[in-house]
């Protein structure tokens, strides 16, 4: 396969398949001094390569703040999809959001970190009636709260659920990945490197020969990993090194690994 683009629309909500991988804009990436300088070299690069999506939270330090300034002043909007999130359904703390980004809508809202199974998205689903967001969704990277997040998901049916996995942290392909399928939720794979722990437990080591075909990078292996799992909508890594959003980018290109290949790649993680 040579499809620059490989995210498929698979929930009922996600409209453009243009959005693939990903930049993220994580509380210690855009939130250093030169944090502007460092998102909008970061930005150029997502964008100039086929990515759209940025994540980033109201709790991310200043890093709304920054990404608002970099969106503005290069007229950006149009040409990202933004998602931010809210540790409650407070609708101040939305609206400094998107004073922050500088924006009068966002395209996804999240629940951030769910934690309790009785949370609602009531207020969640009002702002996406009242056009402050086009879809709504939920988070948690914490596998002690993985229920809540079940319970959530089925009961509210969120247009998106973002969870951790990657290679080496699978829990979500049993517990969270079929439950967003049956509910039509997009999926935003967080934490894709294990927060660098993949790049560390391969350190020194080259790509195995039956792998390069697939990948010029170890972090095109790991992400073409999670890109071949059919019930990923898109993967969101974090950098903010525009080089490693080059390479990152370049996991929607090529061949992705099949049924019996992410197999291979297991055993690999597990031999690691
Ligand atoms: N509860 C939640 O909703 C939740 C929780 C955690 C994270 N998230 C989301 O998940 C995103 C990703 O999480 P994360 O950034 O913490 O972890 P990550 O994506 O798993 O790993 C990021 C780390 O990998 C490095 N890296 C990235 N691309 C690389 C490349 N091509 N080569 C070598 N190193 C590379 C980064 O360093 P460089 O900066 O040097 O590239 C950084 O140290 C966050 O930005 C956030 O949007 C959500």
């Amino acid at each position: 396969m040579s499809s620059a683009i490989i995210s498929v629309p698979r929930c009922s909500c996600w409209t453009n398949p243009s959005a693939l991988i990903i930049a993220t804009s994580s509380a210690g990436v855009f939130n250093a001094t030169d944090g502007v300088s460092k998102a909008t070299s970061v930005l150029e690069a997502l964008i100039a390569n086929g990515g759209r999506l940025i994540d980033t939270a109201s709790t991310y330090g200043s890093a709304e703040s920054v990404l608002g300034e970099v969106i503005d002043a290069g007229k950006l909007r149009e040409k990202v999809f933004i998602a931010t999130k809210s540790e409650s359904p407070d609708l101040a703390e939305f609206k400094r959001s998107l004073a922050r980004l500088k924006i009068a809508k966002v395209d996804l809202m999240q629940l951030h970190n769910v934690s309790d199974p009785q949370q609602s998205l009531a207020r969640f689903k009002e702002w996406k009636a009242q056009g402050l967001c086009r879809y709504i969704g939920i988070t948690s990277t914490y596998h002690r709260d993985f229920s809540a997040v079940e319970a959530v998901l089925k009961r509210e049916k969120p247009d998106f659920v973002q969870i951790d996995y990657s290679l080496d942290n699978r829990l979500a392909e049993q517990r969270i990945l079929p439950l967003a399928a049956e509910v039509k939720a997009g999926v935003l794979t967080a934490l894709p490197f294990g927060r660098a722990r993949l790049f560390r437990s391969v350190h020194g080591k080259q790509i195995p020969d039956w792998a390069r075909g697939f990948a010029g990078s170890w972090a095109q292996f790991f992400l073409k990993y999670l890109l071949s799992d059919p019930r990923v909508t898109a993967v969101i890594p974090g950098t903010s090194d525009a080089a490693h959003m080059i390479d990152n980018l370049g996991a929607m290109r090529g061949p992705l690994p099949d049924v019996d290949q992410r197999k291979q790649r297991v055993a690999f993680a597990e031999g690691l």
